[in-house]
């Protein structure tokens, strides 16, 4: 049965596939978002009526850029610092999916509360005193989109059954999982300047974790020992994050995937490299370059 109401006037689908996004996904007023923004979430979160604290700090992802990494990350900072929110299946170590959890269930974590989100900036939760913090994860659209493909392709809610070519079509028309890549990145990269926002790449993160522990930790003001930073750059590396079934998605994957794949893929930067035809290239390498131009934001591909 498809489910839709309004917010603010606009229409909201939920549960929703289409010819034109054929794996299931929630759109509102047009925009393809995740399945996270259920009937019990949207209108608040859409609606813009969640109620921040200004010590609260959001983890915002396009979907499949190392949305689990840095949150891990920051629960294993946070929890050297001994800051502890409850744990739940559906967080990512203590940190919940704020796109897919009650307001009323975030309202009884202690301050300072860390959740994690898909939003683009212009639905993110907000705080008059501009001291909520942001972590924005950005990632290649090359490696996103691959890692979006899998994904999709592998877990059995979105029900899809297209191929590389036709998601890669629907990729650069703005109906992704989790919809425009590029609405959501440029907007956030907009605001990288604010004081209360950190801006990282997954590729900085490969290239050197540690280091980027330790600038996540200097952004919330925690001091971290070198060997604290160590500790918790060892706990989120690709193999100790799979070895550990960091998530719910991991942890249930004979249930939720339809092949009992591993949700931890392949965790490398340039696998674009073995989906991508030299045609697909090309055109991708046109759509990036038109839609960074002028920007100042650039990507590491390999
Ligand atoms: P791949 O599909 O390319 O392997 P998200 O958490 O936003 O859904 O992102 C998932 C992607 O991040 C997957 O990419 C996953 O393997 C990768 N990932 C998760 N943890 C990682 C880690 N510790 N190191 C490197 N990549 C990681």
């Amino acid at each position: 049965m498809k489910k839709q109401s309004l917010i603010a006037g606009k229409i909201i689908h939920y549960q929703h596939k289409t010819q034109e996004v054929p794996f299931y996904h929630t759109e509102y007023d047009g925009d393809v978002f995740t399945l996270a923004l259920s009937e019990e979430t949207a209108p608040t979160y859409l609606g813009g009526t969640f109620k921040t604290r200004n010590d609260d700090l959001l983890i915002m992802t396009y979907p499949k850029s190392g949305t689990h990494w840095v949150s891990y990350i920051t629960d294993q900072i946070r929890k050297k610092v001994s800051l502890q929110n409850t744990e739940n299946d559906f967080y990512i170590g203590g940190i919940p999916f704020l796109d897919r959890t009650a307001p009323e269930e975030l309202a009884l974590l202690p301050s300072p509360r860390a959740m994690y989100s898909h939003l683009p900036y212009r639905f993110a939760p907000n705080h008059p005193s501009a001291t909520l913090k942001y972590i924005v994860v950005a990632r290649n659209p090359k490696d996103v989109a691959v890692s979006q493909f899998n994904f999709l392709s592998n877990m059995k809610m979105f029900d899809f059954n297209g191929s590389w070519d036709d998601f890669l079509t629907l990729f650069m028309k703005g109906k992704g999982f989790g919809g425009s890549y590029f609405d959501w990145v440029l907007q956030w990269w907009e605001h990288k300047d604010d004081d209360n926002v950190l801006f990282i790449t997954y590729e900085a993160l490969k290239k050197d974790l540690q280091k980027e522990v330790g600038t996540i930790s200097h952004f919330l003001k925690y001091s971290l020992s070198v060997t604290e930073q160590q500790e918790v750059a060892a706990a989120c590396t690709f193999e100790a994050m799979k070895k550990n079934q960091i998530g719910a998605i991991e942890k249930h994957k004979a249930q939720t995937m339809k092949k009992n794949k591993s949700f931890y893929r392949k965790g490398v930067v340039g696998d674009w490299k073995n989906y991508f035809s030299p045609e697909q290239t090309k055109a991708f390498d046109h759509w990036c370059k038109t839609n960074l131009k002028g920007t100042g934001l650039s990507f590491i591909f390999s």
